[in-house]
């Protein structure tokens, strides 16, 4: 139906005719003659009606915004001074010879280049809004990012392979999505929250190398960077150790950077602990854009007269830290109010300071309602560690050790960010060194960080073993995360491929044999007909590619998205099912929802 693109003519097209399709982004009517801007995929491309062309221009007076075209015309160059060098086809208007209006359009529910739309009804009108440059650009990188992947791990000969949607639970910590059976009176299928069982699987069949870009499914509180249905790009490699697949994933993901954003990645990734993230960034997904580092103090807080800071530096789960920030000496009162009701949301109970006026003078250079309560010396050593310096501000963090690291990690990024300190560039890292378990004191129970697949660092099952008995919150795991610029990229670890172990590992769970076997007899089975040493990793491909077109929400980067309380606002999903449909199914609601 058209011989070119509407954002490919320029210069090289004088005076040739050309057929365009696509949508009147805005038409204007200039003192008898008729502009048009078409656009396509590729952009646009201004189109002049004349007057004296009666038939055409009749047609063109009744063109509204988003009408679909098909236009003849001649391309010529724009008059002086009215070439627009923001446009690509700037330089160039095309002379409408014919026009066929292809479809009509009511007036669209909002303007597309309205920057202020809500985003209720951007996914309402979802196909209105995937055509504004913005998205579509996304949705490209989307896709160019897949192929890259693809291509990259083709050449180290994975081989991809599809695993069931229709399944059972695979435990990653979130709630289930359940699919109720027909044929199975009382029976569900869950969704994968990630295909990890079945690629574990896939490494006892003697498959080497897989990937897959699996759809993955997961009932959790949903954020900017959560949705219930997400991507993953998912890898497993048997007869490796971490070093093999932290290696691969790293070239990976530098080529994918280098194809498409043209930015070269740092050569090698930084590794850092888990512990050192907790203790110098209060998180383990550490933001290095930000040159701001906690500072540990429960050393010196211990015999201090305030008791807010004397308790938890006394007790092994507390800690007190502080957040040392130059130049904050100029943050006013105010400002200091409104962060420590930002670092209440994370459970912390205050926000004490000290603003640093003149260091050298001691506590006379130094203001603070809470330096009453320090001798001279703890003073001196919180300016000398923090490294304070006339004009700064320190924050300080009492509390349990996980309250601290949450409440200052956070505050750490929000002052970055509102300072302006957040430099320009990739920050890529690996953590690494996890802790195998954490304790969940509401559930009193041991959980698994990673997942209760991943191996141990212990050398043998006995060392484990013996690690075990003294404090299983003190054994380490054999996972990895990738990080870049505070978000985690990907996450996975060396598998454990001994049955003991995998049934030992479920008991410090509280998951017991017959459990265990009901859940995962198949994979406890599996692993005693041969199973290879083996591990992987699955990368958040909609987090990946928000972090790389810039986009602050996984939203955007997805094509039909859900909304923040897990619902798809153009098919009002999900939604009830007619009662036939319930008695196939063998359900039964407990309660009928009441009409709104
Ligand atoms: P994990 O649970 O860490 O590991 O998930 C891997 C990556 O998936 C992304 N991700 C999400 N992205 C969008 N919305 C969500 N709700 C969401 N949840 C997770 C993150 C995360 O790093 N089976 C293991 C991997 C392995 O061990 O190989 C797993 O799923 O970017
Ligand atoms: P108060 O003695 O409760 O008035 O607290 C004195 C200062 O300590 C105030 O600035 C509080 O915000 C701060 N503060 C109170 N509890 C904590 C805590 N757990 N961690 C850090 N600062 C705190």
């Amino acid at each position: 139906m058209r011989s070119h693109y509407c954002g490919a003519v320029n210069t090289e097209h004088l005076e040739t005719e050309v057929t365009f399709c696509g949508w009147a982004h805005r038409r204007r009517d200039h003192g008898g003659v008729i502009f048009v801007d078409l656009r396509d995929h590729t952009g646009l491309v201004q189109v002049v009606f004349d007057p004296d062309r009666a038939e055409v221009f009749a047609r063109a007076e009744q063109v509204r915004n988003e009408f679909v075209l098909k236009i003849v015309g001649r391309v010529r160059s724009r008059p002086e001074g009215t070439v627009n060098p923001d446009m690509p086809t700037g330089e160039v208007e095309v002379l409408g010879l014919e026009l066929e209006i292809l479809n009509r359009a009511d007036t669209p529910p909002f303007q597309l280049d309205d920057n202020d739309v809500s985003e209720e009804n951007r996914l309402r009108h979802r196909y209105i809004d995937l055509r504004r440059p913005i998205m579509q650009d996304r949705l490209r990188m989307r896709a160019q990012v897949t192929s890259e992947l693809r291509r990259f791990l083709d050449a180290q000969q994975f081989i991809e392979i599809e695993t069931p949607t229709l399944t059972r639970a695979t435990p990653e910590g979130a709630r289930d999505y359940l699919v109720p059976s027909r044929t199975h009176p009382g029976s569900f299928f869950a969704l994968p929250q990630s295909p990890q069982l079945f690629k574990q699987l896939l490494m006892m069949s003697g498959m080497d190398r897989y990937y897959q870009i699996a759809r993955c499914f997961r009932d959790e509180d949903l954020r900017a960077d959560r949705q219930p249905e997400f991507s993953q790009l998912d890898i497993e490699m048997s007869f490796i150790d971490e070093s093999t697949i932290m290696n691969m994933t790293e070239s990976m993901v530098r080529n994918l950077f280098a194809k498409v954003l043209d930015v070269k990645l740092p050569d090698e990734f930084p590794h850092m602990s888990y512990a050192e993230a907790m203790r110098d960034y209060g998180s383990d997904k550490p933001d290095l854009r930000i040159p701001l580092k906690l500072t540990e103090l429960s050393d010196l807080m211990a015999n201090v007269e305030f008791k807010v800071f004397s308790e938890p530096a006394k007790n092994d789960d507390g800690r007190v830290a502080a957040l040392h920030v130059p130049g904050g000496g100029k943050l006013s009162r105010k400002e200091i109010d409104v962060y420590t009701e930002f670092v209440s949301r994370y459970g912390a109970k205050g926000l004490a300071y000290i603003k640093c006026n003149e260091v050298a003078k001691g506590r006379e250079g130094l203001q603070s309602p809470i330096i009453k309560f320090f001798p001279d010396d703890v003073l001196a050593a919180i300016v000398e560690r923090t490294g304070a310096a006339d004009g700064d501000l320190i924050f300080f963090g009492a509390d349990k050790a996980t309250v601290v690291a949450d409440a200052l990690g956070a505050l750490r990024v929000q002052v970055g960010q509102d300072m302006g300190m957040v430099a320009d560039e990739w920050r890529p890292l690996w953590v690494v060194d996890f802790p195998m378990f954490e304790w969940d004191e509401g559930g009193k129970r041991w959980h698994a960080l990673h997942h209760p697949f991943t191996a141990p660092s212990a050398e043998s099952l006995d060392e484990w073993l013996k690690q075990l008995d003294e404090n299983p919150g003190n054994v380490l795991s054999r996972a990895y995360d990738m990080v870049l610029n505070g978000t985690e990229l990907g996450g996975g670890s060396i598998r454990i491929h001994s049955t003991d172990m995998q049934q030992k590992a479920l008991d410090v769970l509280g998951i017991g044999e017959e459990e265990a076997r009901d859940k995962f007899g198949f994979l406890l089975d599996a692993l005693k007909y041969g199973a290879p040493p083996h591990g992987g990793i699955a990368f958040g491909l909609d987090r990946l590619i928000m972090l790389m077109s810039g986009a602050t929400s996984i939203r955007d980067v997805m094509a039909f998205p859900k909304t923040q309380s897990a619902s798809c606002l153009l098919t009002s999903a999900p939604s009830e099912v007619s009662d036939q449909q319930m008695k196939e199914l063998h359900l039964r609601p407990r309660q009928r929802p009441q009409p709104e």
